[in-house]
């Protein structure tokens, strides 16, 4: 098999806990061919755990010498788009984390360097390819279980205090945006990748209501679909309760995910009800063996890789997301109404993810 020699720009939280691994747990289909971090302690212990690859204080010196075939970034979402294009002009594919990068002009960027380049950067989804996610997906799409007419993606999460003591963290220039994108990246994506059609229209509030931090820690956002279907989302990090809840109700079905941070198979549910009551669905799942979600995302594009293809999730894909997380915040900032494809050059939210937000915390400061 053809095998990929990889990078892994970003030795810190998500890097060393979900992408040396995944990266080393497919020796079949890839190499870790080197490490690259500023933090030289973090960098000499992920060489250690992860070698052989070599380690690099420098993407640029990196990418000129080990030549990867897919660069993995993880590093602050500030970097998310310098550090791309850098690896797509070195001629490498990127899987880079999300959010895929701060505004909709910066994915604009992103994809003109695909173009340009014909390299492609994939950004981290990895709830859609976690336990389950994709034959709920299948079965959703196939119209077995009906129309879907209602979904719910709630995230409550809980993150205190000492969360945002890295420096990144909390911040609108580096981190751009707060809990919504942050932390309800995963079930907003999965819901509206699960809901069958496009977004139409969304309304919202959000705000910092607890946390001393730029950003928001609260989001509440009512959602419209092409063909009608409604959905609600909940995006916090203020609950002692923590939850990610996803569920959507179709004409013949409803499906419920009760999850934190990864979906399992066994977390999803099916559940019908008829003239003799609600009996849970037993048979509309093949059993899976639980795949640690980086790695089956990871797996999927090295699949592309190898057949030289385009994968899954590149730029075009991405920014759907981006654009509805973006219509969420101009929403709560103007109280109307965002429709899809509003969002063009021109509009202060086509420059900033959540454009108001600095004003906002300006006025807070002041208070
Ligand atoms: N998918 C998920 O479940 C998930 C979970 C956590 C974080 N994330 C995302 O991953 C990214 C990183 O988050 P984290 O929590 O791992 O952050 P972190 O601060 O723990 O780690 C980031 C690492 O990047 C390094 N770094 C910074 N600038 C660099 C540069 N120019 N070159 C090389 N290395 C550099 C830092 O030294 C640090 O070690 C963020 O975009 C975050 O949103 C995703």
């Amino acid at each position: 098999m053809k095998k990929a020699r990889i990078a892994v720009v970003g030795a810190g939280g998500i890097g060393a806990a979900a992408h040396l691994p995944a990266v080393t747990a497919l020796p079949e289909e890839c190499e870790l061919v080197a490490i690259v971090d500023l933090d030289e302690a973090r960098l000499s212990a992920a060489v250690e755990q992860f070698g052989p690859s070599r380690g690099y204080a420098d993407i640029g010196e990196m990418l000129a010498v080990e030549k990867p075939d897919i660069t993995i970034i993880a590093t602050p979402p500030h970097l998310h788009e310098p550090l791309a294009v850098q690896a797509m002009q070195a001629g490498s594919w990127v899987f880079s984390e999300k959010p895929l990068t701060g505004s909709l002009a910066s994915a604009d960027r992103l994809r003109a360097a695909e173009e340009e380049t014909g390299q492609w950067c994939v950004t981290v989804s990895q709830f859609r390819y976690s336990g389950g996610s994709r034959q709920v997906r299948e079965a959703l799409a196939s119209g077995r279980w009906g129309r879907p007419l209602v979904g719910i993606a709630h995230t409550s999460w809980y993150r205190g205090p000492d969360y945002w003591e890295a420096a990144w963290r909390g911040k609108f220039r580096t981190e751009f945006a707060g809990a919504t994108t942050s932390q309800a990246h995963h079930a907003i994506d999965l819901l509206l990748w699960l809901m069958g059609s496009p977004w139409e229209a969304v309304s919202a509030f959000s705000d910092t209501l607890s946390r001393p931090i730029e950003v928001e820690d609260a989001s509440v956002a009512s959602v419209r679909f092409e063909g009608g279907a409604f959905a609600s989302m909940v995006s916090t990090v203020l609950s002692h309760n923590q939850e990610t809840r996803l569920q959507v109700m179709a004409e013949d079905a409803t499906v419920d995910l009760n999850t934190l941070y990864m979906p399992l198979l066994e977390e999803w549910s099916v559940r019908q009800t008829g003239a003799d009551g609600t009996r849970t669905l037993e048979d509309w799942t093949v059993p899976e063996e639980p795949v640690q979600a980086h790695r089956a995302q990871l797996a999927n594009i090295l699949m592309h890789w190898r057949a030289g293809e385009a994968p899954e999730l590149t730029v075009a894909e991405a920014r759907e997301t981006l654009e509805f997380l973006t219509a969420l915040y101009k929403s709560a900032a103007t109280g109307e109404r965002v429709q899809r494809g509003e969002i063009a050059a021109g509009d202060e939210f086509y420059e900033a993810l959540d454009a108001a937000g600095p004003r906002r915390a300006e006025v807070r400061r002041g208070a």
